[in-house]
């Protein structure tokens, strides 16, 4: 690996320069102050490993190892940073490890790099390069620690610590699971046999066995992170002028003042700490002097005496952490340490480390106040009676945090010195700590617990509480909330003036409840209200319940109060989510087949190591052409309206804008199309009208990415509505002005059996309504494409998408030239999700007409915000059903409406008929009749994602079982087996797909996982769980999937060069799904049937080359789950092919010589002038393109009755994947499905404004499943259910039938719902019966579970107590 030597990058100004390696390499660069450390790696060096995905510190893609060195103590301190967040001049004198620095193919990768690899952890491969650092970075640091030497191979890296460190690192494809497993392949205190599927060992082997065969890890041989002509450079460096052009970096106070001082302008300056405020609040602009605070040393110590602790402003927080954590002794610390561990505790649930490493605590506080921000921090603090030093006006000044908040917003010259939390206050000081005691808490309710995700309340609570005759009094209390949608964080003073000397009676926590529930409020217009209002009151009741009526003794303070866990009731109301176990485990089980091997064999995924180390290389990946412009979309923000002006803040141009194209720059001869499909085209821009909001208008071409980004977030649009007809923006305004799309006749499926005759012999008849949302696609590598003109009036793309072919045609359209002047080339797709189908193709077009234009290269990277703005996802709809079914659960007819909302242009939406048929016909119906509407409305376009029209059916289905169970009070378990298809059944529903009796396995795989997963068995335990518990229910749940798919037609080709590698090209494209993995074992198979010496390695012979539409023609799409195993069966054609053309030669030589191997074979043959390179177009039978999948899951979730948090506690899962073409591909897969389908049913709201203008538009508001939501076990059996004569090689899809069996975490979360509305009515001796039967919307988050647990649940508790003792008394 290349080491030392040195780039020098900008302007000569000695002013500006920041000194820094990357790598081990020196970097002398100049650039403008705000850019980020991000934006130089990608743009300026090689390491294009640091993947930008989100830009906003939210997802971990672009996470880097920095590295700080003391010279006085001659000690380097590592640690992750965001880099899309960090300024390139606060690492000065650092060093930087990005996944390169770790090792690469030439040189030998990492262990980690190896075991990401070797543990299928990597399938897209964008999030890799952020989790392989992650990672190094938990392993670095935990040398640092005193604990005993491990294990030989291992690192003093705990299995707890090795999960955690990826905590704040997102994921779209795995699933997690087998990330954590490769992270916790190199702790010390792991048992290698809880380690999952890995390509190192077999099952059964011995510790010792598996451990040799694990790429060995040495801690002390790890990459050096600091190198030393950096140390000799920094420690020769007698001075950093803390002047520079632009970017200050003052040292002292007094040189902080200067440059605060009330004459200078303020909006020209910046301060700045850690610079992670930018995530948030995404400052474009560029100022003309950055105030550094950094180097102040006064803002950056931490103290801590008899009065108390001092924090500097620019303290991270995770300094702040471990200050707070730290056991200093000493008597009058003794309950302030506690104290300090639970605000500790909270902070670390704030961002993620690699935020937390730089966010400075000041800077939270300046953000809370000045702009409002919804601040754990701040709420924390205010409860423990903070003061804040601050210099306003250059005048020192030291406030309570809660004057600071109430006064007007600081500007900013102003600045935080320091934050105090003192031990002893006039709050504290008149009480005598042998008769009385300080009890705190903290709470914070987010939809991940741990954390990378704003709370949607948070709260500490302060007392000091006394025994007395009639139990504890709270002598003095403070209640901080915060994050609820008030400005700033606030005490609730009534409250805490009402309990101030009582004791903690029922009927007082009673009153002090409906006191807070009164006064802490959110303003109007604050989204959850009421249930935000609801954790006010279960907060303070878990706070002060345990200490009502003397429950417990408080002999020792707060340690008491946290072991405060034994009820009345015998219920558990302590604080355990603080202390999670492990975050993931679970259980593979997959049987291979050497029948046809290498096919079948669990190899590696191609290209994993590459993708870990960074060296893989996708769009954004390849280094911009000279003169290359930058693009980015601007978009209507109305749902219909006449543009009138697309034109720009600024007078002239922004900044760096070179052209803005509209559809009035298509060239003549060319056409306004964007994309297309079998069902139609879309047009590229919007011309006169704009018909949804988030439709492109206009292409801003710019210099750099980040100033076209700028430049189409200056523009101005001048709408005008006059004479346009109102915009369609629900399904109901689509039917009552009939505005369908046409699905052609044979896309409609047919309803089957008699619907009246069903429901005549029905016993009962309900109906209902059920409304579902969206869903964003959230592939890490958001939209992207390079478009380079070439000679002769032709255009080469590169663009990341799933349907080279379509694009290449709507690009020639576009462009008004023939198809053979296009070429697109796709290499790898950062995730598709099927979002890079159709929505993929007006970002090529744009780059390709922008390039065609400005006759220079173009290229564009969406930022997250257009790109969640602009791509649709998938589809809403609405659903009524009317259900006939007879006393024993059998259902006899349903009758179906759909309406679905498509948006505006058709898109693939027409195929949405018959993909929902394909799936809500898992259960025999009796009779199924159905309504279907695709809508057209001002929304922007549904398009294909994983499982579309499919996931929505799943659900669907078992709505209905769910509404029939309720209402015969069965249990829903046994009326779904009550329906479930026999095989008669089976083929009246399915009629061209149900295949032969033998391949429907459903009913065994049904039965086998009620053994496997001890349905029954838990079914009783969490009765027994539900009877104990009142805060905290479960429920379980068993759903069955039966899912069509088509094999489409594929073409392929394989080449033999003359040293007998193979070079492969195939249709399908590689988005993470293992597909050039599968091509590559199939071309190895097929190939070696050849049978002579050497073939037994060919797998290591083939390369999968990039798509390229000129040379591999009518790609087609990759999806439908399906293009893996058409692709293959497109290259086994070829082969056969070629071991045709072979064979001849082959038996002659065999004749002439003792052994004949492979290479020789294949030299005689390229000698002889054998064609050695054959091509072939897969296309499938008629009678069997279509199949069934099948396959169960079981779901065991509980829930917080008090917060509406579900925790998914287990799940298993069996899936029948023929025989699979690799198990661990597969595997892979099926994982990876089911966590994006957790996604959609229990926390991706993809939301829209009353225009239709995605709000939901970052990583702040959309939240994906990270490794802390994912089921704690989840445990997948892959079935190898042997023959199908009419697949390829017995194989079966595996990419998108098991979203759907997420459903069962959906239901088991219902079942637990109703078992807490039971509990509800039970305190209510209500008879009402609305509990029996109810709707739980999809995504169930935490205000949609808690809303139907009761958002008045605390107060129907007490009330019953209290009734209780009222009639006891009497
Ligand atoms: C992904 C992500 C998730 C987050 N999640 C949470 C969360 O769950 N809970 C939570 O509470 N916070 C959260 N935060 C906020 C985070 O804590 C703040 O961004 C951070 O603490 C700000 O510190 P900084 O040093 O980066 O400030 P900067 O970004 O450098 O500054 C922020 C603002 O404060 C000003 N400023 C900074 N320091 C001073 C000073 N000493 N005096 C005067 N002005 C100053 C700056 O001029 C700027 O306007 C999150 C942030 C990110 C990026
Ligand atoms: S790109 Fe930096 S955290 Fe997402
Ligand atoms: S492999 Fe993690 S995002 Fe694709």
């Amino acid at each position: 690996m290349e080491r030392g030597g040195q780039v020098r990058i900008g302007s000569d100004d000695e002013d500006d320069v920041v000194v820094f390696a990357v790598n081990g390499k020196r970097y002398e660069v100049s650039v403008h102050p705000s850019t980020t450390l991000l934006d130089f790696l990608r743009s300026s060096t090689p390491f294009k490993g640091v993947k930008l995905s989100c830009g906003e510190g939210g997802c971990g893609a672009c996470v880097v190892l920095l590295s700080n060195y003391d010279p006085l103590l001659k000690k380097v301190k590592s640690y992750t940073v965001s880099s899309c967040l960090t300024l390139v001049h606060s690492v000065n004198y650092c060093s930087i490890t990005t996944t390169e620095g770790l090792g690469n193919s030439r040189d030998g990768f990492h262990p980690i790099h190896e075991r990401f690899s070797g543990f299928h952890a990597s399938q897209c491969g964008f999030c890799t390069p952020g989790m392989c650092i992650s990672l190094f970075s938990a392993l670095v640091n935990a040398e640092e620690k005193q604990r005993p030497d491990p294990p030989t191979g291992f690192s003093k890296l705990t299995v707890s610590e090795a999960e955690k460190a990826i905590s704040g690192n997102l994921c779209r494809c795995t699933g997690y699971r087998p990330i954590a497993d490769a992270c916790k392949s190199f702790a010390a205190d792991v048992d290698l046999e809880d380690l999952g599927m890995n390509s190192f060992w077999r099952k059964g082997e011995s510790n010792e066995d598996k451990l040799s065969k694990l790429p060995s890890y040495n801690p002390k041989d790890d990459v050096c992170t600091y190198p030393e002509f950096l140390k000799r450079e920094l420690e020769s460096t007698m001075y950093l002028s803390p002047h520079k052009k632009s970017w200050y970096s003052p040292r002292t106070l007094e040189e902080l003042r200067t440059f605060t001082d009330p004459k200078l302008s303020t909006t020209r300056t910046k301060l700045v700490a850690g610079n992670t405020g930018i995530g948030y609040y995404k400052d474009l602009d560029q100022y003309e002097r950055y105030i550094n605070l950094r180097n102040v040393s006064e803002l950056s110590s931490i103290s801590r005496n008899e009065t108390g602790m001092v924090i500097g402003a620019t303290v991270t927080i995770s300094k702040a952490i471990s200050a707070l954590k730290e056991k200093v002794g000493g008597v009058v610390c003794s309950d302030w340490e506690l104290i300090f561990t639970k605000i500790a505790e909270h902070m670390e649930k704030i961002a993620s480390e690699p935020v937390r490493n730089l966010a400075s605590v000041g800077g939270n506080v300046v953000m809370a106040q000045r702009h409002c921000f919804p601040s754990d921090i701040v709420t924390v603090l205010l409860a423990v009676s903070s003061t804040v030093d601050l210099i306003i006006n250059t005048k020192r000044e030291n406030l309570t945090l809660e004057d600071y908040l109430s006064k007007p917003p600081l500007d900013n010259r102003g600045v935080l010195l320091s934050i105090q939390i003192p031990f002893s206050t006039s709050f504290t000081s008149n009480f005598s700590t042998k008769t009385s005691k300080l009890v705190f808490e903290t709470y914070r309710a987010a939809p991940r617990p741990l954390g990378n995700a704003l709370p949607y309340l948070n709260a500490a609570f302060l007392a000091i509480i006394s025994p007395s005759k009639m139990g504890f009094v709270i002598n003095k209390i403070k209640l901080a909330f915060g994050a609820f949608g008030a400005k700033h964080a606030m005490r609730a003073r009534e409250a805490e003036e009402y309990l101030a000397g009582k004791p903690i009676s029922l009927n007082v926590l009673y009153e002090a409840i409906n006191i807070v529930r009164a006064t802490v409020i959110s303003k109007d217009g604050t989204s959850d209200a009421t249930y935000k209002s609801s954790l006010v009151v279960s907060y303070l009741f878990k706070f002060l319940y345990p200490l009502s009526d003397g429950v417990v003794s408080v002999s020792n303070g707060l340690s008491t109060h946290n072991s405060a866990n034994n009820f009345k009731d015998g219920d558990n109301l302590s604080n355990d989510a603080k202390k999670p176990s492990l975050l993931s485990s679970g259980k593979q089980l997959v049987e291979t087949s050497r029948e046809y091997y290498p096919v079948g064999q669990p190899i590696v995924k191609s290209g994993a190591s590459i993708q870990a180390s960074g060296e893989a290389v996708y769009v954004d990946d390849i280094p911009s052409p000279s003169n290359c412009l930058h693009g980015a979309f601007i978009y209507s923000t109305k749902p219909l309206a006449r543009v009138k002006n697309v034109r720009f803040k600024t007078k002239s141009l922004p900044d760096g804008v070179t052209a803005v194209i509209t559809y009035n720059d298509i060239p003549n001869g060319g056409e306004n199309i964007g994309s297309k499909t079998i069902f139609g085209t879309e047009p590229l821009f919007a011309d006169e009208i704009t018909r949804c909001a988030g439709q492109c208008l206009a292409f801003v071409a710019a210099d750099t990415q980040k100033l076209a980004d700028r430049g189409a977030s200056l523009s101005l649009i001048d709408y005008d509505t006059d004479d346009l007809e109102p915009p369609i923006l629900t399904l109901e305004e689509a039917v009552e002005k009939s505005s369908f799309f046409e699905v052609p006749s044979f896309l409609y499926p047919a309803p089957i059996g008699d619907f009246s005759k069903g429901m005549a012999e029905a016993d009962h008849r309900i109906n209902s309504e059920i409304k579902l949302g969206s869903q964003y696609y959230f592939y890490m590598e958001t939209q992207t494409a390079l478009a380079i003109p070439d000679e002769d009036n032709c255009m080469v793309v590169y663009s990341s998408i799933q349907c080279p072919e379509y694009v290449h045609t709507v690009i020639a359209r576009c462009l008004g030239i023939p198809e053979h002047n296009v070429r697109v080339i796709t290499r790898r797709v950062g995730g598709g999700f099927g979002g890079k189908a159709i929505r993929a193709m007006p970002v090529a077009t744009a780059c390709a007409l922008a390039a065609y234009k400005l006759r220079r290269p173009v290229r564009m990277y969406l930022n997250r915000k257009t790109d969640m703005i602009m791509v649709g996802g998938r589809h809403p709809m609405k659903i009524t059903y009317d259900v006939g079914f007879k006393s024993d659960g059998k259902i006899t007819a349903l009758h179906l409406c759909i309406l679905i909302n498509a948006g505006m242009s058709a898109d693939i939406s027409p195929i949405m008929p018959n993909n929902m048929l394909g799936v809500l016909k898992k259960y025999n119906w009796g009779a199924l009749s159905f309504d279907i509407k695709v809508c057209k409305t001002n929304h922007s376009n549904k398009s294909a994602m994983r499982a579309p029209g499919e996931v929505q059916p799943s659900f669907i289905a078992e709505a209905v079982m769910e509404h029939v169970a309720s209402m015969l009070f069965m249990e829903v378990d046994s009326v779904r087996h009550r329906n479930l298809h026999t095989f008669d059944s089976l083929n009246l529903f399915y009629k061209h797909s149900a295949g032969e009796l033998v391949e429907y396995t459903l009913p065994s795989i049904w039965d086998k996982l009620q053994v496997t997963s001890n349905f029954s068995q838990r079914t009783e335990m969490i009765q027994q769980f539900n009877q104990k518990n009142l805060w905290k229910k479960r429920g379980i749940s068993r759903v069955p999937i039966v899912h069509e798919v088509t094999v489409r037609p594929t073409p392929g080709k394989v080449s033999i060069l003359s040293d007998g590698s193979v070079a492969v090209e195939v249709g399908g494209i590689e988005l993470g799904q293992g597909l050039w993995t599968k091509v590559k074992q199939m071309t190895a198979y097929a190939l070696g049937t050849i049978q002579c010496d050497g073939t037994a390695n060919l797998v290591d012979k083939v390369r999968i080359v990039q798509a390229d539409t000129l040379s591999l023609i009518q790609g087609g799409f990759t999806a439908g789950s399906t293009t893996s195993e058409s692709s293959c069966e497109a290259v086994r054609i070829c082969c056969n092919i070629l071991i045709e053309r072979l064979s001849p030669l082959k038996e002659k030589l065999q004749a002439q010589m003792a052994s004949l191997t492979w290479d020789t074979l294949v030299l005689q043959a390229h000698r002889q002038a054998v064609n050695m390179s054959a091509s072939s177009y897969f296309v499938p039978d008629f009678g069997s393109m279509q199949y069934l999948n099948y396959g169960a899951a079981v779901s065991e979730v509980e829930i917080n009755t008090l917060t509406g948090e579900t925790t998914i506690l287990r799940s298993d899962i069996i899936y029948d994947c023929g025989q699979s073409l690799n198990p661990a591909v597969d595997l892979g897969q099926i994982e990876g499905a089911f966590v994006q389908g957790i996604g959609f049913f229990m926390s991706e709201e993809y939301l829209t404004n009353s225009d239709g203008l995605m709000v939901a538009d970052s990583t702040w508001t959309y939240k994906i499943p990270t490794i802390d939501t994912i089921p704690k076990q989840l445990n997948v059996e892959v079935l190898n259910s042997e023959h199908h004569r009419n697949r390829v090689l017995s194989s079966k899809a595996s990419g998108e039938p098991p979203l759907l069996l997420a459903v069962s975490v959906h239901c088991a979360t219902r079942a637990a719902i109703k078992e807490a509305r039971k509990q509800l009515h039970s305190w209510k001796n209500s008879s009402d019966q609305s509990n029996v039967s109810f709707q739980l919307d999809v995504p169930a988050t935490m205000p949609v579970v808690k809303r139907l647990c009761g958002m008045d649940y605390v107060e129907s508790y007490l009330q019953n107590l209290l009734s209780c003792q009222g009639r006891k008394q009497a």
